[in-house]
């Protein structure tokens, strides 16, 4: 017993000090630059309310800097905005979303061409991999790429390649690359959150994970297509005429062998808007932030909401699936009451589902609440059944929270996460929500 111990706890610390070491040699040696998180924080707004510390690496309107909303937990990341403007910095792309780094960490680049984000004890926390491939600098670009380049101006890296929930123009999603964004888990966390935004073969679509259920849900869809398969997606921004009055912000698609694809737009401001933005936010919603750098104050507009309160076209806000927070129903963008066994409910945030006792069938009955649909059923189509059927399936299933059926069409959704339920104007639309006995 005592033997097998030590061999474990051995083989541990032997595995610990190889990884160390490997971690310890990628850092490096001979830098061309290095940057040290440490000294006074900025005194300026940021998003996510935190502190940050600028490096020298700018391009107008673009810097990168540390950030922190928890103490010694620091991110790598590019800002938007400019100190003149008066206006919040941005953050529009980030190295270690998930990992922090501390207080005195390092961003060297070393002349083996690597770019490395370490802990002050020499820990890897990031770094592009690119050591010994080439490359002959670094810049950041006036579009915000920051990029490493070889001999031949060739891009060896670039962070346009690893969005993780923003896109700035002319940054694309891509088919055997990173074809996603994923949303930041809260403001203080830096961390994944729940929703996604994929670019699949058929088209680009939103998703939302629950803790309840492992598979993501589908709760919107950007961009579909009927042939061939995609291959990117790209933000763009061009002007509509020659004299450039209004800019056309749009999502440019293409298919693999470029039998299908076209362009979405999103948004038509009347001023240059190239210093624009695609962000899949905390509460997955998908917006458009549009800088215009001619403005001294105030120079941040919300150019597109896909889920909008005075838009028809897209979605209104009760398709998102956490509009009401954990539980509500929706209408016209407004969480209006609590459904409850009593009836419906005035809806504040702290309306929930009543909790259940156990997963025995005595244990929990159902009540109904005529006219409502969850966010899966627009986009999912749901099993053909009875509603009786639809019900004795909740009713096994452990983790179903409620079944929501549509009796014209004889559609059954089982329901694991409740959150928001959208009025829907056809009273045969129903759901059944359990409830102890
Ligand atoms: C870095 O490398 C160059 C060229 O190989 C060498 O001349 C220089 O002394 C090195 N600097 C350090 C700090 O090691
Ligand atoms: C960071 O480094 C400075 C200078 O070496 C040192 O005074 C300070 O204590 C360090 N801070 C932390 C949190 O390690
Ligand atoms: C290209 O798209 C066409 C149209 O759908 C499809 O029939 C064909 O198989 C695709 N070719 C390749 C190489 O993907
Ligand atoms: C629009 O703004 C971008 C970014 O600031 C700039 O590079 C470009 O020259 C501007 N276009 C015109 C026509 O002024
Ligand atoms: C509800 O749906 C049924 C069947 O599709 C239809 O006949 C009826 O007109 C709808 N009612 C409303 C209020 O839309």
């Amino acid at each position: 017993m005592a033997s097998s111990t030590s061999t474990i706890s051995l083989l541990s610390l032997f595995l610990f000090s190889l990884l160390a070491f490997v971690s310890q040699a990628q850092v490096p040696a001979n830098e061309t630059f290095k940057f040290v998180n440490d000294g006074e924080f900025g005194p300026y707004i940021i998003e996510y309310d935190g502190n940050y510390r600028m490096i020298s690496v700018f391009n107008a309107p673009f810097q990168l800097g540390f950030y922190n909303t928890t103490p010694n937990a620091f991110t790598l990341a590019l800002r938007m905005g400019l100190r003149r403007s008066e206006s919040l910095f941005r953050w529009v792309w980030e190295a270690n979303r998930g990992n922090p780094v501390g207080e005195n960490a390092t961003l060297t680049f070393g002349t083996d061409g690597n770019l490395v984000l370490a802990e002050a004890d020499g820990r890897v926390a990031w770094q592009t991999n690119t050591a010994n491939k080439g490359v002959v600098g670094f810049k950041l670009l006036p579009t915000g790429n920051m990029v490493l380049y070889d001999s031949k101006g060739n891009f060896v890296w670039q962070s346009f390649d690893h969005p993780t929930d923003t896109l700035l123009v002319d940054q694309s999603l891509k088919a055997g690359a990173v074809n996603k964004l994923v949303s930041r888990a809260s403001e203080t966390e830096n961390k994944d959150g729940a929703y996604s935004l994929v670019m699949e073969p058929k088209g680009i679509f939103l998703y939302y994970k629950s803790k309840n259920y492992p598979k993501p849900l589908l709760y919107s869809q950007v961009i579909t297509i009927d042939k061939g398969s995609l291959d990117h997606a790209t933000l763009k921004c061009t002007p509509d005429t020659d004299e450039g009055y209004a800019y056309d912000i749009t999502l440019n698609y293409e298919a693999a062998n470029s039998s299908s694809g076209g362009n979405r737009i999103l948004a038509r401001p009347k001023y240059n808007s190239t210093l624009t933005f695609l962000r899949l936010g905390i509460d997955g919603n998908v917006k458009l932030y549009t800088y215009n750098d001619k403005v001294d104050w105030g120079a941040w507009e919300v150019t597109f909401a896909l889920f909008d309160r005075d838009n028809s076209i897209w979605e209104t806000e009760c398709q998102l699936p956490e509009r009401c927070g954990n539980f509500g129903l929706c209408e016209d963008s407004q969480c209006v009451a609590c459904p409850s066994s009593k009836g419906l409910l005035g809806w504040s945030k702290t309306c929930e589902p009543e909790k259940l006792t156990s997963c025995n069938p005595k244990s929990f009955r159902y009540y109904k609440v005529e006219g409502v649909d969850h966010f899966l059923s627009k986009y999912t189509r749901g099993d053909a059944t009875k509603e009786a059927d639809c019900g004795k399936k909740c009713t096994s299933d452990c983790k179903c929270s409620g079944y929501f059926y549509n009796q014209d069409a004889s559609r059954c959704w089982i329901a694991y996460d409740l959150k928001t339920l959208t009025k829907a104007a056809n009273s045969t639309h129903v759901a059944y929500i359990k409830t102890p006995n």
